[in-house]
Protein backbone atom coordinates (compact mmCIF):
# COMPACT_ATOMS: atom_id res chain seq x y z
CA UNK A 1 0.00 0.00 0.00
CA UNK A 2 1.78 3.29 -1.46
CA UNK A 3 1.61 6.52 1.51
CA UNK A 4 -1.17 8.30 -0.74
CA UNK A 5 -3.68 4.75 -0.21
CA UNK A 6 -2.38 4.41 3.18
CA UNK A 7 -3.33 8.32 4.17
CA UNK A 8 -6.90 7.51 2.78
CA UNK A 9 -7.68 3.98 4.11
CA UNK A 10 -10.94 4.09 5.15
CA UNK A 11 -9.74 1.55 8.01
CA UNK A 12 -7.89 3.82 9.48
CA UNK A 13 -10.63 6.56 9.41
CA UNK A 14 -12.91 8.02 12.17
CA UNK A 15 -14.85 11.05 11.81
CA UNK A 16 -14.69 12.51 15.19
CA UNK A 17 -12.35 15.74 15.36
CA UNK A 18 -9.71 14.43 17.64
CA UNK A 19 -8.87 11.79 14.84
CA UNK A 20 -8.93 14.29 12.24
CA UNK A 21 -6.77 16.56 13.73
CA UNK A 22 -4.17 13.63 14.40
CA UNK A 23 -4.50 12.50 10.95
CA UNK A 24 -3.55 16.08 9.63
CA UNK A 25 -0.73 16.70 11.56
CA UNK A 26 0.72 13.23 10.74
CA UNK A 27 0.45 14.22 7.11
CA UNK A 28 1.74 17.37 7.73
CA UNK A 29 4.59 16.44 8.82
CA UNK A 30 5.31 12.70 6.83
CA UNK A 31 4.48 14.34 3.48
CA UNK A 32 5.25 18.56 3.87
CA UNK A 33 8.30 18.14 6.22
CA UNK A 34 6.42 20.74 8.87
CA UNK A 35 6.81 20.16 12.73
CA UNK A 36 3.25 21.94 13.17
CA UNK A 37 0.44 24.30 11.69
CA UNK A 38 0.63 28.14 11.62
CA UNK A 39 -1.79 30.31 12.50
CA UNK A 40 -5.06 29.61 10.81
CA UNK A 41 -3.90 27.10 8.62
CA UNK A 42 -5.28 23.80 10.98
CA UNK A 43 -8.65 25.65 11.71
CA UNK A 44 -8.89 26.28 7.09
CA UNK A 45 -7.86 22.82 7.19
CA UNK A 46 -10.43 21.58 9.04
CA UNK A 47 -13.69 23.54 7.56
CA UNK A 48 -12.51 22.25 4.14
CA UNK A 49 -11.99 18.75 4.78
CA UNK A 50 -15.82 19.43 6.05
CA UNK A 51 -17.04 20.25 2.43
CA UNK A 52 -17.35 24.19 3.75
CA UNK A 53 -16.52 26.55 1.27
CA UNK A 54 -13.51 28.98 2.96
CA UNK A 55 -12.09 32.53 2.12
CA UNK A 56 -8.20 33.12 3.12
CA UNK A 57 -6.48 35.92 3.63
CA UNK A 58 -3.24 35.60 4.68
CA UNK A 59 0.59 37.49 4.31
CA UNK A 60 2.62 37.26 1.47
CA UNK A 61 4.40 33.53 2.48
CA UNK A 62 1.80 32.76 5.30
CA UNK A 63 1.43 29.42 4.16
CA UNK A 64 -1.75 29.53 1.90
CA UNK A 65 -0.73 26.58 -0.05
CA UNK A 66 -0.45 23.99 2.34
CA UNK A 67 -4.48 24.84 3.33
CA UNK A 68 -5.58 23.17 -0.01
CA UNK A 69 -2.40 20.79 -0.61
CA UNK A 70 -2.94 19.16 2.50
CA UNK A 71 -6.34 18.57 1.90
CA UNK A 72 -5.98 17.35 -1.39
CA UNK A 73 -3.48 14.89 -0.36
CA UNK A 74 -6.27 13.45 2.15
CA UNK A 75 -9.48 13.73 0.15
CA UNK A 76 -10.76 11.22 -3.06
CA UNK A 77 -10.47 12.72 -5.98
CA UNK A 78 -8.63 15.29 -7.58
CA UNK A 79 -8.50 18.93 -6.54
CA UNK A 80 -8.39 21.29 -9.33
CA UNK A 81 -6.11 24.60 -8.66
CA UNK A 82 -6.85 27.72 -10.75
CA UNK A 83 -3.75 30.11 -10.52
CA UNK A 84 -2.99 32.78 -12.89
CA UNK A 85 0.15 32.70 -13.32
CA UNK A 86 2.58 29.77 -15.16
CA UNK A 87 5.64 30.46 -13.77
CA UNK A 88 3.74 29.96 -10.52
CA UNK A 89 1.77 26.80 -11.80
CA UNK A 90 5.52 25.45 -12.79
CA UNK A 91 7.46 25.95 -9.14
CA UNK A 92 3.94 24.85 -7.44
CA UNK A 93 3.81 21.55 -9.00
CA UNK A 94 7.81 20.90 -9.39
CA UNK A 95 8.15 21.51 -5.42
CA UNK A 96 4.84 19.09 -5.06
CA UNK A 97 6.46 16.25 -7.09
CA UNK A 98 9.91 16.38 -5.45
CA UNK A 99 9.08 16.31 -1.98
CA UNK A 100 10.22 13.42 0.02
CA UNK A 101 6.76 11.58 -0.48
CA UNK A 102 6.61 12.70 -4.20
CA UNK A 103 2.81 14.15 -4.13
CA UNK A 104 1.14 13.18 -7.63
CA UNK A 105 0.25 16.89 -8.97
CA UNK A 106 0.15 18.13 -12.81
CA UNK A 107 -0.55 21.09 -14.77
CA UNK A 108 -2.74 21.74 -17.71
CA UNK A 109 -1.82 25.11 -19.18
CA UNK A 110 -0.44 26.88 -22.74
CA UNK A 111 2.95 25.93 -21.59
CA UNK A 112 2.96 22.27 -21.06
CA UNK A 113 3.40 19.88 -23.33
CA UNK A 114 0.45 18.44 -25.53
CA UNK A 115 1.79 14.87 -24.77
CA UNK A 116 1.80 15.77 -20.78
CA UNK A 117 -1.92 17.14 -20.62
CA UNK A 118 -3.08 14.32 -23.05
CA UNK A 119 -1.33 11.70 -20.47
CA UNK A 120 -3.34 13.82 -17.35
CA UNK A 121 -6.25 14.18 -19.38
CA UNK A 122 -6.36 10.46 -19.99
CA UNK A 123 -5.81 8.86 -16.61
CA UNK A 124 -8.04 11.44 -15.01
CA UNK A 125 -10.72 10.45 -17.30
CA UNK A 126 -10.27 6.75 -16.59
CA UNK A 127 -11.01 8.15 -12.96
CA UNK A 128 -8.02 6.41 -11.97
CA UNK A 129 -7.30 8.51 -8.67
CA UNK A 130 -3.82 9.14 -9.36
CA UNK A 131 -3.25 12.57 -9.54
CA UNK A 132 -4.23 14.60 -6.04
CA UNK A 133 -3.41 18.41 -8.08
CA UNK A 134 -4.34 19.54 -11.19
CA UNK A 135 -3.16 23.22 -11.70
CA UNK A 136 -4.62 25.24 -14.51
CA UNK A 137 -4.70 29.24 -15.57
CA UNK A 138 -8.37 30.46 -15.79
CA UNK A 139 -8.13 30.73 -19.46
CA UNK A 140 -7.47 26.91 -19.70
CA UNK A 141 -10.37 26.57 -17.62
CA UNK A 142 -12.63 28.68 -19.24
CA UNK A 143 -11.67 27.46 -23.05
CA UNK A 144 -11.02 23.82 -22.52
CA UNK A 145 -14.66 21.89 -23.78
CA UNK A 146 -12.29 18.09 -23.33
CA UNK A 147 -11.40 19.54 -19.23
CA UNK A 148 -14.94 20.21 -18.41
CA UNK A 149 -16.03 16.83 -19.87
CA UNK A 150 -13.55 15.24 -17.35
CA UNK A 151 -14.30 17.57 -14.63
CA UNK A 152 -18.25 16.87 -14.86
CA UNK A 153 -17.00 12.79 -14.66
CA UNK A 154 -15.15 12.81 -11.95
CA UNK A 155 -18.30 15.11 -10.02
CA UNK A 156 -20.43 12.53 -11.04
CA UNK A 157 -17.76 10.04 -9.42
CA UNK A 158 -17.43 12.55 -6.54
CA UNK A 159 -13.97 12.33 -7.57
CA UNK A 160 -14.02 16.34 -7.70
CA UNK A 161 -12.45 16.95 -4.56
CA UNK A 162 -12.43 20.65 -4.29
CA UNK A 163 -11.63 23.90 -6.10
CA UNK A 164 -9.13 26.06 -5.31
CA UNK A 165 -8.72 29.87 -6.71
CA UNK A 166 -5.26 31.07 -5.43
CA UNK A 167 -4.48 34.87 -6.09
CA UNK A 168 -8.19 35.41 -5.91
CA UNK A 169 -7.97 39.16 -6.13
CA UNK A 170 -7.62 38.69 -9.55
CA UNK A 171 -11.22 37.61 -9.76
CA UNK A 172 -12.25 41.29 -8.80
CA UNK A 173 -12.38 44.68 -10.86
CA UNK A 174 -11.16 46.16 -7.27
CA UNK A 175 -8.15 43.44 -7.16
CA UNK A 176 -5.20 45.14 -8.82
CA UNK A 177 -4.38 41.89 -11.48
CA UNK A 178 -8.04 41.81 -12.39
CA UNK A 179 -7.99 38.98 -14.83
CA UNK A 180 -11.57 38.75 -17.38
CA UNK A 181 -11.45 34.73 -17.40
CA UNK A 182 -11.51 34.65 -13.30
CA UNK A 183 -14.85 36.32 -14.14
CA UNK A 184 -16.02 32.73 -14.91
CA UNK A 185 -15.14 30.41 -12.11
CA UNK A 186 -18.66 31.83 -10.67
CA UNK A 187 -20.28 29.68 -13.37
CA UNK A 188 -17.76 26.84 -13.16
CA UNK A 189 -18.54 26.12 -9.24
CA UNK A 190 -21.84 26.41 -10.11
CA UNK A 191 -21.95 23.52 -12.70
CA UNK A 192 -20.53 21.16 -9.66
CA UNK A 193 -22.95 21.74 -7.16
CA UNK A 194 -21.51 20.14 -3.60
CA UNK A 195 -17.97 20.91 -4.34
CA UNK A 196 -16.43 23.19 -1.85
CA UNK A 197 -14.60 26.12 -2.84
CA UNK A 198 -10.90 27.59 -1.57
CA UNK A 199 -10.10 31.26 -2.50
CA UNK A 200 -7.42 32.41 -1.28
CA UNK A 201 -4.93 35.83 -1.44
CA UNK A 202 -2.60 37.84 0.38
CA UNK A 203 -3.64 41.33 -0.79
CA UNK A 204 -7.55 42.35 -0.65
CA UNK A 205 -9.47 45.22 0.70
CA UNK A 206 -12.77 44.45 1.92
CA UNK A 207 -14.12 45.50 -1.12
CA UNK A 208 -12.04 42.93 -2.74
CA UNK A 209 -13.59 40.09 -0.49
CA UNK A 210 -16.99 41.27 -1.38
CA UNK A 211 -16.54 40.92 -4.62
CA UNK A 212 -14.52 37.53 -4.68
CA UNK A 213 -17.41 36.07 -2.56
CA UNK A 214 -20.17 37.60 -5.15
CA UNK A 215 -18.23 36.10 -7.80
CA UNK A 216 -17.46 32.74 -6.64
CA UNK A 217 -21.76 32.35 -5.02
CA UNK A 218 -19.69 32.09 -1.43
CA UNK A 219 -22.31 31.96 0.77
CA UNK A 220 -22.98 33.10 4.22
CA UNK A 221 -22.14 29.61 5.88
CA UNK A 222 -18.53 29.82 4.39
CA UNK A 223 -15.31 30.21 6.90
CA UNK A 224 -13.98 33.67 6.08
CA UNK A 225 -10.22 33.59 7.38
CA UNK A 226 -8.30 37.11 7.79
CA UNK A 227 -4.95 37.31 9.63
CA UNK A 228 -3.44 40.44 10.37
CA UNK A 229 -2.11 41.39 6.33
CA UNK A 230 1.43 42.85 9.05
CA UNK A 231 5.13 41.31 8.12
CA UNK A 232 6.28 42.74 11.19
CA UNK A 233 10.05 41.33 9.49
CA UNK A 234 9.66 43.50 6.23
CA UNK A 235 11.41 47.39 6.95
CA UNK A 236 9.54 50.15 4.68
CA UNK A 237 11.59 53.31 3.60
CA UNK A 238 10.90 55.40 0.32
CA UNK A 239 14.17 57.49 -0.85
CA UNK A 240 13.38 61.02 -2.64
CA UNK A 241 14.81 60.80 -5.65
CA UNK A 242 13.06 62.95 -7.42
CA UNK A 243 16.24 65.76 -8.07
CA UNK A 244 18.40 62.93 -9.31
CA UNK A 245 19.54 62.18 -12.83
CA UNK A 246 19.37 58.34 -14.22
CA UNK A 247 22.47 58.39 -14.11
CA UNK A 248 22.97 59.10 -10.16
CA UNK A 249 19.88 57.09 -9.07
CA UNK A 250 21.90 54.00 -10.88
CA UNK A 251 24.69 54.77 -8.89
CA UNK A 252 22.71 54.83 -6.31
CA UNK A 253 21.04 51.40 -7.00
CA UNK A 254 24.48 50.19 -7.48
CA UNK A 255 25.31 51.16 -3.63
CA UNK A 256 21.80 49.89 -2.43
CA UNK A 257 23.29 46.27 -4.23
CA UNK A 258 26.74 46.77 -2.86
CA UNK A 259 25.43 46.81 0.64
CA UNK A 260 23.63 43.94 0.07
CA UNK A 261 26.91 42.02 -1.01
CA UNK A 262 25.58 38.26 -2.08
CA UNK A 263 21.86 38.92 -0.52
CA UNK A 264 19.53 38.26 -3.35
CA UNK A 265 17.23 41.00 -4.22
CA UNK A 266 14.03 42.07 -6.62
CA UNK A 267 14.32 45.69 -8.61
CA UNK A 268 11.13 46.43 -10.04
CA UNK A 269 11.53 48.72 -12.87
CA UNK A 270 8.71 50.67 -15.03
CA UNK A 271 9.13 48.99 -18.45
CA UNK A 272 11.19 46.07 -20.00
CA UNK A 273 14.20 48.35 -21.42
CA UNK A 274 14.41 50.03 -17.80
CA UNK A 275 14.87 46.31 -16.49
CA UNK A 276 16.93 45.33 -19.36
CA UNK A 277 19.42 48.30 -18.94
CA UNK A 278 19.35 48.27 -15.25
CA UNK A 279 20.91 44.69 -15.26
CA UNK A 280 23.55 45.42 -17.57
CA UNK A 281 24.62 48.54 -15.59
CA UNK A 282 24.77 46.37 -12.75
CA UNK A 283 26.38 43.24 -14.25
CA UNK A 284 29.15 45.72 -15.61
CA UNK A 285 29.84 46.80 -11.80
CA UNK A 286 30.80 42.69 -10.95
CA UNK A 287 26.93 42.25 -9.52
CA UNK A 288 25.29 38.97 -10.42
CA UNK A 289 22.29 40.21 -11.91
CA UNK A 290 19.73 39.69 -15.00
CA UNK A 291 16.34 40.67 -16.14
CA UNK A 292 13.65 39.52 -16.48
CA UNK A 293 10.19 40.28 -18.14
CA UNK A 294 7.59 39.41 -20.30
CA UNK A 295 8.82 39.73 -23.50
CA UNK A 296 11.43 37.16 -23.08
CA UNK A 297 10.63 33.54 -24.04
CA UNK A 298 9.52 31.16 -21.56
CA UNK A 299 12.71 29.39 -21.84
CA UNK A 300 14.37 32.37 -21.30
CA UNK A 301 12.42 33.42 -18.47
CA UNK A 302 12.83 29.67 -16.82
CA UNK A 303 16.79 29.75 -16.88
CA UNK A 304 16.91 32.85 -15.23
CA UNK A 305 14.24 31.86 -12.72
CA UNK A 306 16.03 28.95 -11.99
CA UNK A 307 19.45 30.43 -11.64
CA UNK A 308 18.14 33.16 -8.86
CA UNK A 309 15.88 30.12 -7.48
CA UNK A 310 19.71 28.58 -7.06
CA UNK A 311 21.81 31.88 -5.68
CA UNK A 312 23.54 31.65 -9.43
CA UNK A 313 22.10 35.24 -10.05
CA UNK A 314 21.81 37.45 -6.73
CA UNK A 315 19.72 40.36 -8.33
CA UNK A 316 16.61 40.13 -10.73
CA UNK A 317 15.82 43.24 -12.54
CA UNK A 318 12.14 42.95 -13.40
CA UNK A 319 8.47 44.58 -14.21
CA UNK A 320 6.04 42.97 -12.22
CA UNK A 321 5.40 40.07 -14.31
CA UNK A 322 7.76 39.13 -11.84
CA UNK A 323 7.44 37.22 -8.34
CA UNK A 324 3.95 36.47 -7.83
CA UNK A 325 3.92 33.59 -5.65
CA UNK A 326 7.06 32.27 -6.29
CA UNK A 327 8.17 30.79 -3.01
CA UNK A 328 11.90 31.94 -2.82
CA UNK A 329 12.50 32.89 0.89
CA UNK A 330 15.55 34.65 1.14
CA UNK A 331 15.02 37.43 -0.96
CA UNK A 332 16.71 40.26 1.59
CA UNK A 333 15.17 43.57 -0.18
CA UNK A 334 12.85 44.67 -2.63
CA UNK A 335 13.82 47.72 -4.81
CA UNK A 336 10.91 49.64 -6.36
CA UNK A 337 13.02 51.66 -8.93
CA UNK A 338 9.29 52.93 -10.41
CA UNK A 339 6.25 53.12 -8.54
CA UNK A 340 3.28 50.05 -8.36
CA UNK A 341 0.10 51.75 -9.38
CA UNK A 342 -1.63 50.82 -6.37
CA UNK A 343 -0.82 49.66 -2.72
CA UNK A 344 -2.11 46.09 -3.09
CA UNK A 345 0.48 45.62 -6.48
CA UNK A 346 2.90 47.38 -3.97
CA UNK A 347 2.80 45.22 -0.86
CA UNK A 348 2.16 41.89 -3.01
CA UNK A 349 5.65 42.81 -4.93
CA UNK A 350 6.79 44.00 -1.64
CA UNK A 351 6.02 40.97 0.19
CA UNK A 352 8.77 39.06 -2.10
CA UNK A 353 11.24 39.94 0.38
CA UNK A 354 11.92 38.17 3.84
CA UNK A 355 9.22 34.79 3.39
CA UNK A 356 11.89 33.45 6.16
CA UNK A 357 10.94 35.91 8.61
CA UNK A 358 14.32 37.15 8.67
CA UNK A 359 14.78 41.31 8.51
CA UNK A 360 14.34 42.00 5.26
CA UNK A 361 13.99 45.66 3.20
CA UNK A 362 11.53 47.35 1.25
CA UNK A 363 12.50 50.46 -0.72
CA UNK A 364 11.03 52.85 -3.06
CA UNK A 365 12.91 55.25 -5.08
CA UNK A 366 10.29 57.92 -5.45
CA UNK A 367 10.45 60.44 -8.48
CA UNK A 368 7.75 62.66 -8.60
CA UNK A 369 7.49 62.26 -12.53
CA UNK A 370 7.19 58.58 -12.38
CA UNK A 371 3.60 59.31 -10.71
CA UNK A 372 2.57 61.68 -14.19
CA UNK A 373 4.40 59.12 -16.12
CA UNK A 374 1.76 56.16 -14.98
CA UNK A 375 -1.65 59.27 -15.14
CA UNK A 376 -0.90 58.78 -18.26
CA UNK A 377 -0.44 55.04 -18.75
CA UNK A 378 -3.42 54.34 -16.84
CA UNK A 379 -5.36 56.97 -18.79
CA UNK A 380 -4.79 55.47 -22.36
CA UNK A 381 -4.32 57.24 -25.13
CA UNK A 382 -5.81 58.15 -28.67
CA UNK A 383 -8.54 55.71 -29.15
CA UNK A 384 -7.58 53.81 -26.25
CA UNK A 385 -7.92 56.68 -23.76
CA UNK A 386 -10.20 55.34 -20.57
CA UNK A 387 -13.01 57.29 -19.17
CA UNK A 388 -15.45 56.57 -15.98
CA UNK A 389 -15.73 55.01 -13.11
CA UNK A 390 -13.02 52.55 -13.54
CA UNK A 391 -10.15 55.02 -14.81
CA UNK A 392 -11.42 57.18 -11.84
CA UNK A 393 -10.49 53.98 -9.44
CA UNK A 394 -7.52 53.16 -10.73
CA UNK A 395 -6.23 56.71 -10.40
CA UNK A 396 -7.50 57.02 -7.21
CA UNK A 397 -5.24 53.82 -6.29
CA UNK A 398 -2.08 55.42 -7.74
CA UNK A 399 -2.99 58.62 -5.65
CA UNK A 400 -2.91 56.20 -2.44
CA UNK A 401 0.88 55.16 -3.43
CA UNK A 402 1.41 58.80 -4.15
CA UNK A 403 0.34 59.87 -0.46
CA UNK A 404 2.35 56.55 0.14
CA UNK A 405 5.53 57.97 -0.70
CA UNK A 406 5.06 61.33 0.31
CA UNK A 407 3.93 60.56 3.89
CA UNK A 408 5.76 62.64 6.78
CA UNK A 409 4.29 61.73 9.56
CA UNK A 410 2.54 58.13 9.81
CA UNK A 411 4.48 54.62 9.81
CA UNK A 412 4.39 52.99 6.76
CA UNK A 413 3.64 49.73 8.20
CA UNK A 414 0.89 51.16 10.10
CA UNK A 415 -0.02 52.57 6.70
CA UNK A 416 -0.19 49.09 5.08
CA UNK A 417 -1.54 47.55 7.63
CA UNK A 418 -4.31 49.52 7.75
CA UNK A 419 -5.32 49.73 4.29
CA UNK A 420 -5.63 46.20 4.02
CA UNK A 421 -7.23 45.38 7.49
CA UNK A 422 -9.99 47.80 6.88
CA UNK A 423 -9.64 49.66 10.61
CA UNK A 424 -7.60 52.34 11.63
CA UNK A 425 -4.79 49.95 11.56
CA UNK A 426 -2.61 49.16 15.23
CA UNK A 427 -0.65 52.53 16.54
CA UNK A 428 2.80 52.77 15.83
CA UNK A 429 3.63 51.57 19.53
CA UNK A 430 2.11 48.92 19.04
CA UNK A 431 3.89 47.91 15.67
CA UNK A 432 6.90 48.85 17.61
CA UNK A 433 6.80 47.43 20.66
CA UNK A 434 8.06 43.94 19.62
CA UNK A 435 10.65 45.52 17.64
CA UNK A 436 12.76 48.74 17.63
CA UNK A 437 11.05 51.67 15.94
CA UNK A 438 14.29 52.43 13.80
CA UNK A 439 13.58 48.80 12.31
CA UNK A 440 10.10 49.54 11.44
CA UNK A 441 9.96 52.06 8.45
CA UNK A 442 11.82 55.12 7.70
CA UNK A 443 9.75 57.72 9.31
CA UNK A 444 9.39 55.65 12.47
CA UNK A 445 13.57 55.77 12.15
CA UNK A 446 13.70 59.75 11.51
CA UNK A 447 10.85 60.20 14.69
CA UNK A 448 13.40 58.25 17.16
CA UNK A 449 16.08 60.22 16.50
CA UNK A 450 14.52 63.22 16.47
CA UNK A 451 13.17 62.03 19.96
CA UNK A 452 16.72 61.61 20.58
CA UNK A 453 17.64 65.01 19.46
CA UNK A 454 15.25 66.49 21.28
CA UNK A 455 15.66 65.02 24.77
CA UNK A 456 19.77 67.06 24.25
CA UNK A 457 19.08 70.82 25.07
CA UNK A 458 18.53 72.09 21.08
CA UNK A 459 16.80 70.75 18.31
CA UNK A 460 17.33 71.05 14.69
CA UNK A 461 14.72 73.26 12.71
CA UNK A 462 13.59 72.89 8.84
CA UNK A 463 15.85 75.04 8.03
CA UNK A 464 18.94 73.61 10.06
CA UNK A 465 18.97 76.53 12.28
CA UNK A 466 18.58 74.98 16.38
CA UNK A 467 15.80 75.86 18.40
CA UNK A 468 16.00 75.43 22.23
CA UNK A 469 14.63 71.96 23.18
CA UNK A 470 10.85 71.90 23.97
CA UNK A 471 10.95 68.14 24.75
CA UNK A 472 10.42 65.51 23.34
CA UNK A 473 8.75 65.88 19.43
CA UNK A 474 6.45 62.96 17.99
CA UNK A 475 6.45 64.11 14.79
CA UNK A 476 9.18 64.49 12.39
CA UNK A 477 9.37 68.50 11.48
CA UNK A 478 9.56 67.86 7.65
CA UNK A 479 8.98 65.29 5.15
CA UNK A 480 11.68 63.28 6.38
CA UNK A 481 13.31 62.92 2.78
CA UNK A 482 15.76 59.95 3.53
CA UNK A 483 19.38 60.22 4.22
CA UNK A 484 20.96 58.86 1.48
CA UNK A 485 24.05 57.14 3.05
CA UNK A 486 21.15 56.14 5.32
CA UNK A 487 18.96 53.87 2.96
CA UNK A 488 22.25 52.64 1.39
CA UNK A 489 24.01 51.39 4.13
CA UNK A 490 21.25 48.99 4.25
N1 LIG B 1 3.16 24.97 8.83
C1 LIG B 1 4.28 25.32 8.24
N2 LIG B 1 5.47 25.12 8.84
C2 LIG B 1 6.63 25.48 8.24
N3 LIG B 1 6.71 26.06 7.01
C3 LIG B 1 5.57 26.29 6.36
C4 LIG B 1 4.29 25.93 6.93
N4 LIG B 1 3.33 26.28 6.04
C5 LIG B 1 3.96 26.82 4.99
N5 LIG B 1 5.29 26.83 5.17
C6 LIG B 1 6.32 27.32 4.24
O1 LIG B 1 6.13 28.72 4.08
C7 LIG B 1 6.52 29.10 2.76
C8 LIG B 1 5.46 30.01 2.14
O2 LIG B 1 4.29 29.26 1.92
P1 LIG B 1 3.31 29.57 0.67
O3 LIG B 1 4.05 29.55 -0.62
O4 LIG B 1 2.17 28.66 0.84
O5 LIG B 1 2.90 31.06 1.00
P2 LIG B 1 1.67 31.89 0.44
O6 LIG B 1 0.84 32.26 1.61
O7 LIG B 1 1.01 31.11 -0.66
O8 LIG B 1 2.37 33.19 -0.11
P3 LIG B 1 2.05 34.06 -1.46
O9 LIG B 1 0.99 35.03 -1.11
O10 LIG B 1 3.33 34.76 -1.70
O11 LIG B 1 1.69 33.11 -2.54
C9 LIG B 1 6.75 27.81 1.99
O12 LIG B 1 8.13 27.62 1.85
C10 LIG B 1 6.15 26.75 2.86
O13 LIG B 1 6.84 25.51 2.74
MG1 LIG C 1 0.69 31.40 -2.70
ZN1 LIG D 1 7.18 52.69 11.19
Amino acid sequence: MSLFEAIRDPARRRDDDEELEKRLLWVNKRVFGHEGFRGGQLQIIKATMKKRDCVVILATGGGKSLCYQLPAVLSDGVTVVVSPLLSLIEDQVSTLVTTAAGIPAAHATSSTKESSIRAVYCELHRCHRWHKLLYVTPERLAASDTLHDILRKLHERKLLARIVVDEAHCISEWGHDFRPDYRKLGDVRAEYPGVPVMALTATATSATIADIRRSLRIGEDAVVHRASSDRPNLRYAVCNVTTQSDEQINEMICSFVAAHHAECGIIYCMTQADAEDLADFLCNRGVKAEYYHAGMTSLQRRVVQMGWTRGRIHVVCATIAYGMGIDKKDVRYVLHASLAKSLEGYYQEAGRAGRDGQPSECTIFYKKNDVAKLQRIITGFGKHRRRGPKLKRDLDRLEDVRRFCEETKHCRRAILVSHFNGDGGPSTAALSDDRSPVACCDICAATASQYKNSTTTTTTTNNGAKRPGRGPSTRPAQRPRIDTSYVLSG
